[in-house]
Order: C-alpha cells, then structure tokens, then sequence
C-alpha cells in the first residue's frame, strides 16, 4: 500500500477540511453530528450514546435523513469489548444502514472490518500505542487513530510527534491524531507531521448541539490544562477529566477491569476533557466552531505554504 486507501480518499474530498469530530461519551448526537458535517467536518458519535440498538438505529436514520450527498461524511464509534452486549447488533445496524466511518476502540477485529468493508465503508481504530497499531493493521483496518498525550477520553501517554512517527515507521495508510487539537492551525500541523485527518474531541464538548449537561459546559469555559488531571482510578484505564469534576465526586472505584456499566456510571458527573480545554470560552454553534476551524485551517496553509 502506498498513502491511505481510495475509500479513505474519497471519504477525505467530501469534507472541507481533513477533521473528524471525534465521538465523545454522553455529548455526540444526531444534532452534533449533523451541523458538523453540515459545515464540512466529518461528524462522529458513539453507539452507546443511545440507551437501545432500537434507539441507536433510529438516530441513524434521523442523520441519514438530514444529511444530504454535499455534506461531509459522517461516523459511528462502536466499543469492541466483552462488556458491551450490543456490539454485534449495532454492527448489523451500520451494515444495514451503510455507516460511511466506523470507529472500533479497544478491539480491533478482522470480522468488522469485513462486515464495514462488504459496503464500501471505512474502519479506523484508536490506539494509544504502537502494539495496538501493529494489531489494527493486522485485521486489515483503513486509518489508525493516533491518540496522543493529553487527549480527552482515554488519553494516549505519548507525545504526537513519537506516537506518529512510530506508527509511520510500518505503516503507510491513513492517520487521524487525537489530542488537544482546538484550531484550525493544528489540523494542517498533523498532516504536517505525516497524519492524513486531525481529530478533535474536548473542542465540541461545549458546543450548543452537545448533549453534555451545562455544568460540564459551563467548568470546560472556566477551566485550561493546568485545570486537567490524568488518572486511571476513577475506571481502571487511563483518562483526562477536569479536576473540579473529581474533587466534587467521591471516587469509589479503584484501578481494575475496565467495564463499560461502570464507566457509565462515573463519565455522568466526573467530566472528561482534554489539555485542550483552555480554547473553549464560550457555548457556540457547531456550524461557528467548525467554520472557524475551516478559516484557521485556509489561513496557516496561506501563511506556511504561500
Ligand atoms: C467527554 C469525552 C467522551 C469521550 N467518549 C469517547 C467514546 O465514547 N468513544 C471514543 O472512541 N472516544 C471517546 N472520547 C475520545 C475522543 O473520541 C477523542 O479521541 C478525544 O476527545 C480527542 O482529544 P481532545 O479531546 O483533546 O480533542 C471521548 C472524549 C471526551 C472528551
């Protein structure tokens, strides 16, 4: 393989700039998703965003509905681990419903992948380390997502420039780099350093369309990264949240097996967010913030490359 694959390609030209909003926990919905990729910013959201596959199925229907063939791409993250239930059931929804973009975190499976690919979509994988690349690639998946240091979610420990560097060394497909990215600047920074797709999570978690509640909002405008603490004690994996949220919640869990009911129950009031949280100042439209990130993105090209 030489660059990221003619599927990945043709995902690519349908949006206005190389981004994906990336799928966060409790804030991506239909309505994020839709007015990101209404304004040309592929739009992800995560299965388990809906309680039911049945509920699941109906979002899909409502974005395939309000999305027309000039709008960007949109995506689907699905949790590849024993403790989610549903996987194989939303999979058939996303084959049904020819789901352009599937997200698979922690496992990566070769099934999948053909299950997406029978339909003409495309399989990226997140991992926060070089192993878990090698075995992405090995079950044949179109992109890797590089989840770097002070990521939102469960963040990465390594620098972007080593994580990507070191996935580069034995693989030549397509790159999406998670971490931090609040400006327009930062997606043509990636792909500077050799990532096709930058990613962006925390940047829309305050966005007037995400479904996170206002007080998660309101603590991601009052905090920045110093405000950012990176711990595995509140789910047994490793993750950034907002340090007040964790001081104002008791944690009761310790390090251990990760279980998706669990993580349910604590992502409700302790808040993730990544080192990117000092750009969030206000609650604005996803249509304002993907529009500035398109101008940002347009100018640092106009300034870097003449
Ligand atoms: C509140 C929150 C919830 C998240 N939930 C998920 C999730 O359900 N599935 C997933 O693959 N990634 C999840 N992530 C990680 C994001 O998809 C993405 O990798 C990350 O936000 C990028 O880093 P950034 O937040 O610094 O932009 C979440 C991130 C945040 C901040």
């Amino acid at each position: 393989m030489s660059g990221p694959n003619q599927r990945v390609l043709d995902f690519k030209a349908r949006c206005r700039i190389p981004a994906i909003a990336a799928p966060m926990f409790l804030c991506s919905g239909p309505d994020l998703v839709v007015e990101s990729c209404k304004a040309g910013i592929a739009g992800t959201f995560p299965a388990l965003n809906q309680r039911t596959s049945e509920g699941f199925e109906d979002w899909l229907k409502e974005i395939q509905d309000r999305l027309g063939d000039d709008d960007a791409p949109y995506g689907v993250n699905l949790i590849v681990h024993p403790s989610n239930p549903r996987v194989q059931a939303d999979l058939e929804l996303c084959v049904k419903h020819k789901v352009p973009l599937i997200i698979t975190s922690l496992g990566a499976v070769p099934d999948l992948v053909n299950a997406v690919h029978s339909y003409g979509g495309i399989v990226f994988h997140d991992v926060i380390k070089r192993r878990h690349a090698e075995k992405a690639v090995e079950a044949g998946v179109d992109g890797i997502i590089a989840v770097a240091a002070g990521a939102g979610g469960h963040a990465g420990t390594f620098s972007p420039f080593a994580l990507v560097s070191e996935i580069r060394e034995f693989y030549d497909g397509a790159i999406a780099l998670s971490g931090c990215m609040t400006h327009g600047g930062h997606v043509l920074a990636a792909e500077a350093m050799g990532a096709d797709f930058g990613y962006i999570g925390s940047h829309f978690i305050a966005a007037q369309e995400s479904m996170a509640v206002q007080g998660q909002k309101d603590m991601m405008m009052e905090c920045s990264a110093q405000d950012i603490t990176y711990t595995d004690k509140v789910t047994g994996v490793g993750a950034n949240f907002l340090t007040p949220s964790l001081e104002a919640a008791s944690i009761e869990h310790a390090p251990g097996e990760m279980s998706l009911n669990e993580e349910a129950k604590a992502w409700k009031t302790i808040w993730s967010a990544g080192h990117g949280v000092g750009a969030t100042k206000e609650s604005l439209p996803a249509k304002a913030i993907c529009e500035q990130l398109i101008a940002e993105y347009d100018a640092a090209k106009a300034n870097i490359c003449g």
